[in-house]
């Protein structure tokens, strides 16, 4: 599949945009051991992309930048996990589909690859075989995908609490330039999270800290990413790849979700792409992607 001829191919297509943690402080604990957060979030105008068509059978192919590295997962990932679970709910409508998936997201890598793939299957597979579930059966079913599931299928700037399932739109967000950087190395997010540290930083309520500001890029400023510093014992490259952000011009850089991947917000997307070319240039072995992110207005 030649990159970006899924349209041409395919009568249903999907965007899974990268999500992007613009802040994330945890602010405590459920009994069962998830994690309380409050979350400012966007999402960027890249990701992977997902083609649907009928089959004879249920089949799945892949390509892409990292296609390779999801083949050898043993047929668990998140894309046939949304389908089986769609297909439960609906039944008799859900006939035979051939899924593609165009994975250009670095996996476990805190910009959402996973949950983005999910979100995009069940948007995608509703439209295929055109049918709609009622907003609050989509919410439970696409929770039970993964924490990160419901606000993917937004897609838009919000603010998500609870373990991320209460979801509340930011519309005035403006849109961002921003580069991805990241070392290629997965992070697994229940490690970083089992080591956390068991008291946090006083958690900034992010609604009350953004309301009616002018200034979005101080308001993120003076928020956090809560799992960056257990992150960082993870993989020590990210200190690195902030620093090399900054140096290359970022007004602000923080690591999204659990990592590995750090943002740099720069001034305009010429910035950014000229960013992306030095940063190329000196690690060609890592993952760089310059990209605007969605406004809220969109
Ligand atoms: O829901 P998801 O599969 O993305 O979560 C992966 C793991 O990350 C969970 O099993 C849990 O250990 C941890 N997690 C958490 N609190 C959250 C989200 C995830 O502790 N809000």
């Amino acid at each position: 599949m030649p990159e970006g001829g899924l349209a041409e191919a395919f009568g249903v297509t999907e965007e899974a945009r990268a999500k992007i943690n613009l802040a994330l402080h945890v602010t405590g604990q459920r009994a069962d051991g998830y994690h309380l957060l409050d979350m400012l979030v966007t999402f960027a105008d890249c990701g992977d992309r997902l083609g649907f068509l009928p089959s004879q059978a249920d089949t799945f192919t892949l390509s892409g930048r990292f296609g390779e590295t999801l083949a050898d997962d043993g047929g668990t990932n998140l894309v046939l996990r949304a389908r089986d679970l769609l297909r439960e709910a609906v039944g008799a409508l859900a006939f035979p589909v051939h899924i593609h998936l165009q994975k250009n997201l670095p996996i476990a890598s805190g910009i959402g690859g996973g949950s983005a793939d999910a979100a995009a299957t069940l948007r995608g597979l509703m439209r295929f075989w055109g049918m709609s579930l009622p907003v609050e059966a989509l919410a439970t079913l696409s929770l039970k995908l993964g924490a990160d599931v419901p606000m993917c299928l937004e897609s838009r700037p919000l603010i998500a609490r609870g373990i991320g399932e209460q979801i509340e739109p930011v519309p005035e967000l403006p849109a961002f330039a921003i580069v991805l950087a990241n070392p290629l190395k997965g992070v697994s997010t229940p490690e970083v999270f089992r080591r956390l540290p068991a008291k946090n930083n006083p958690p900034l309520n992010l609604a009350s800290n953004l309301a009616g500001t002018a200034d979005w890029l101080a308001a993120i400023g003076i928020a956090r990413n809560d799992l960056e510093p257990p992150a960082r014992e993870l993989v020590p490259e990210i200190s690195a790849i902030s620093a090399m952000l900054q140096a290359r011009g970022a007004l602000l850089t923080r690591m999204s979700g659990s990592g590995a991947t750090c943002f740099g917000i720069f001034t305009t997307m010429a910035a950014a792409q000229e960013a992306v070319t030095t940063l190329h240039g000196e690690r060609p072995d890592w993952y760089f992607q310059a990209t605007e992110t969605v406004s809220g207005g969109a």
